[in-house]
């Protein structure tokens, strides 16, 4: 699979990323089911003959229970931990935690990002992930706090780069002020039908057109050297045999996307992340499927080019309507 190197760092990454949202099943405090070990084993290692050469992480993914797979896995097979790029993700608290009643909540202070992070990597059965990110946007954030977190953990080397995720120029611009290390990845919602990062850029200052307020974001991301990755990149699923309740406009875009990968001779996974490889802004969607077969659907889309009246084909069917 070709790499892209993520700008300010020495990592070259595969163009597609591996999820780990769903890899351990529930999301109760219960141990990781004794199948899902296999599974994982199998997943990371089909990802890995098809060139993936990173694992997106949260420390929230399934209560934890994807780093301890994550983990287990890098600790049947040593040799791996040296091939693979680790990105964890932290600062979100799931509903319920600690105390039953407790509103789910972001913490980005000091002492939370760093017992995050140590607890991932226990977790992981390493001493440092690649990249660490914030996960989504604290309102009660103080970026003194969050510089003084990244100084440490780059300092023991528990985490070699930084970067954020659902985060809005001016909060990247507010960190800025105050973090010393570039911020190198914003991992934000990008699909077909979530096409909002491009289509916000079509739509400026035009009536009558969905505008979602990305303010620019994607650009700000490109002069910045700040690599963006899709999370959600097929949406769940849903652009692929929409069923007949689905709006029109998802229903056409799924008969686009066979008709195109009957074309293109790939699989209509290929398709939609090829739509979002095409972008020139160097794009790295996150593949979330739990299914061996469809990862290997998925990365065929490194093989295929959409051209770009397909590519504007595919956006035209996806908004329901042409450009202004
Ligand atoms: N930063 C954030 O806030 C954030 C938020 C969400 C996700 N993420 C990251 O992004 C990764 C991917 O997100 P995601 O899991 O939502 O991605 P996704 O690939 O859009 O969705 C995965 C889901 O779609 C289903 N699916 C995939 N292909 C399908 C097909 N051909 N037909 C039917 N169903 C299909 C999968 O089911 P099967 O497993 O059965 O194939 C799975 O349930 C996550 O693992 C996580 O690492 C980040």
């Amino acid at each position: 699979m070709q790499t892209y190197r993520i700008p300010n760092t020495d990592l070259d990454v595969s163009r597609l990323s591996y999820g780990t949202w769903h890899l351990g099943g529930s999301w109760d405090l219960t141990p990781p089911a004794p199948d899902l070990y296999d599974r994982a084993d199998r997943l990371v290692q089909v990802a890995v003959e098809q060139g993936i050469n990173m694992i997106d992480l949260a420390d929230i993914y399934t209560r934890g229970k994807s780093d301890t797979l994550i983990g287990e896995v890098l600790g049947r097979h040593p040799s791996l931990r040296d091939k693979l790029i680790l990105q964890q993700k932290c600062g979100i608290i799931v509903g319920n935690d600690p105390n039953q009643g407790d509103p789910g909540r972001y913490d980005f202070s000091y002492d939370h990002i760093i017992a995050t992070v140590e607890a991932s990597l226990r977790r992981l059965q390493t001493d440092h992930v690649e990249i660490l990110l914030l996960h989504r946007p604290d309102p009660l954030i103080e970026p003194e706090e969050v510089a003084r977190a990244f100084d440490e953990l780059h300092r023991s080397g528990k985490a070699r780069y930084f970067g954020v995720s659902n985060h809005s120029v001016w909060q990247i611009e507010l960190l800025k002020r105050y973090v010393t290390q570039p911020l190198v990845v914003n991992q934000l919602e990008l699909n077909l039908i979530h096409h909002y990062l491009i289509s916000d850029g079509i739509v400026v200052n035009q009536e009558g057109y969905t505008y979602t307020g990305s303010d620019g974001l994607l650009d700000y991301c490109r002069l910045n050297d700040i690599m963006i990755q899709a999370w959600s990149p097929v949406a769940g699923g849903k652009m692929f045999n929409p069923p007949a309740n689905a709006p029109e406009n998802v229903q056409a875009l799924g008969r686009l996307i066979a008709e195109m990968a009957q074309q293109h001779q790939t699989t209509p996974e290929a398709i939609a992340f090829a739509w979002l490889l095409r972008h020139p802004a160097k794009i790295q969607p996150i593949v979330g499927t739990m299914n061996a077969d469809r990862l290997v659907d998925s990365c065929k889309a490194d093989t295929v080019e959409p051209s770009r009246i397909e590519w504007y084909r595919l956006l035209a069917a996806a908004r329901g309507k042409s450009v202004p």
